[in-house]
């Protein structure tokens, strides 16, 4: 194989990292996994979940932690409730369910034992994914797109382009210092190149508006970098800092993402989804919208 097509192999499977505390979102997510929380109806990371499922992945792996048990069972079939809904003729709500079941063997869970942070959470799945490309899907940026999901709109430029991918998306000036910031070259199809990446610049630092929005494709040589990498930042295992090393040895390119992200690790971008999902639903829209208008008139 030469080593322009291995950095172009299928991708077939995508890691959700859901191990941290989130101590923002405490006490919400003190017995309750934040990833649990939910959006209109349907728990945050199922959202990841169906994203990646539009875009053709084929395997689901969820590296957790203690206390998160309730995402491995939301996976799994529930047959009690089942049978009873079948019994009460309730075939919509069966339909449903069905829609969100991943295949039998199609998902694999395994515990990041510590939360040292999200890059040491991508190398506990590293016997999982193997040797192959993987999409990483951060599962509380919730994305709602115009149209097609973001990964799968990733999975356009990377099969113009291979090598590595990462969805950016514009930010504002005041959010610029607490974000991954990328410094876009030029145009390939649908994507960019990347020359630069920065983890939290100061303002007059960064090189762009363009903040890394939560979803990447990677090739598997991010994991040898991963094991062998300081803590960065907040003594956590960085992705970008082995990201930028990675970048040294293959391309890395860009997608803009011009759909809305919400940050669901967060109360103003949690409660930012559900105002936006609820209004933009055939079912929950009109009521939602006048409840709003009433509680806007105090
Ligand atoms: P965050 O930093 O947003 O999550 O990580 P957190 O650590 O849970 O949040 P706070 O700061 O305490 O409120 C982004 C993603 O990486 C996962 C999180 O579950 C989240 O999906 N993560 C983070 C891990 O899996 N392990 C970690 O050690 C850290």
């Amino acid at each position: 194989m030469s080593a322009h097509n291995h950095l172009k192999r299928p991708i077939r499977k995508a890691v959700f990292p859901v191990a941290g505390l989130g101590t923002r979102f405490l006490p919400a997510s003190k017995s309750v996994p934040k990833e649990m929380l939910t959006v209109v109806d349907m728990p945050v990371i199922q959202y990841a979940v169906n994203e990646a499922k539009e875009a053709g992945i084929e395997h689901f792996v969820f590296v957790t932690g203690r206390n998160k048990n309730a995402i491995e069972d939301h996976f799994d079939l529930q047959p009690e409730l089942q049978d009873t809904l079948a019994g009460r003729g309730k075939t919509e709500m069966l339909d449903l369910l069905a829609k969100h079941q991943p295949e039998a063997g199609r998902t694999s869970f395994t515990r990041q034992q510590a939360p040292l942070g999200l890059g040491h959470a991508v190398w506990c799945a590293r016997d999982i994914v193997g040797d192959e490309p993987f999409a990483l899907l951060l599962p509380d940026m919730v994305m709602k797109s115009n149209n097609r999901g973001c990964l799968a709109s990733m999975m356009d430029v990377y099969n113009e382009t291979g090598g590595n991918i990462i969805a950016v998306e514009q930010t504002t000036e005041e959010d610029i210092p607490s974000k991954g910031i990328v410094a876009p070259g030029e145009k390939f199809g649908t994507g960019f190149k990347i020359e630069a990446m920065v983890e939290k610049p100061a303002l007059e630092d960064a090189p762009s508006n363009l903040m890394i929005n939560g979803r990447y494709i990677l090739q598997p040589e991010i994991f040898s970098l991963l094991e062998n990498q300081e803590t960065g930042a907040g003594g956590e295992v960085q992705v970008t800092d082995a990201m930028e090393k990675l970048a040294g040895q293959q391309d890395f390119y860009g997608y803009e993402f011009t759909g809305q992200t919400f940050d669901c690790g967060l109360k103003e971008g949690f409660i930012a989804a559900n105002i936006h999902f609820a209004l933009d639903r055939d079912d929950t829209g009109p009521v939602v919208r006048k409840i709003i208008e009433d509680a806007l008139k105090g």
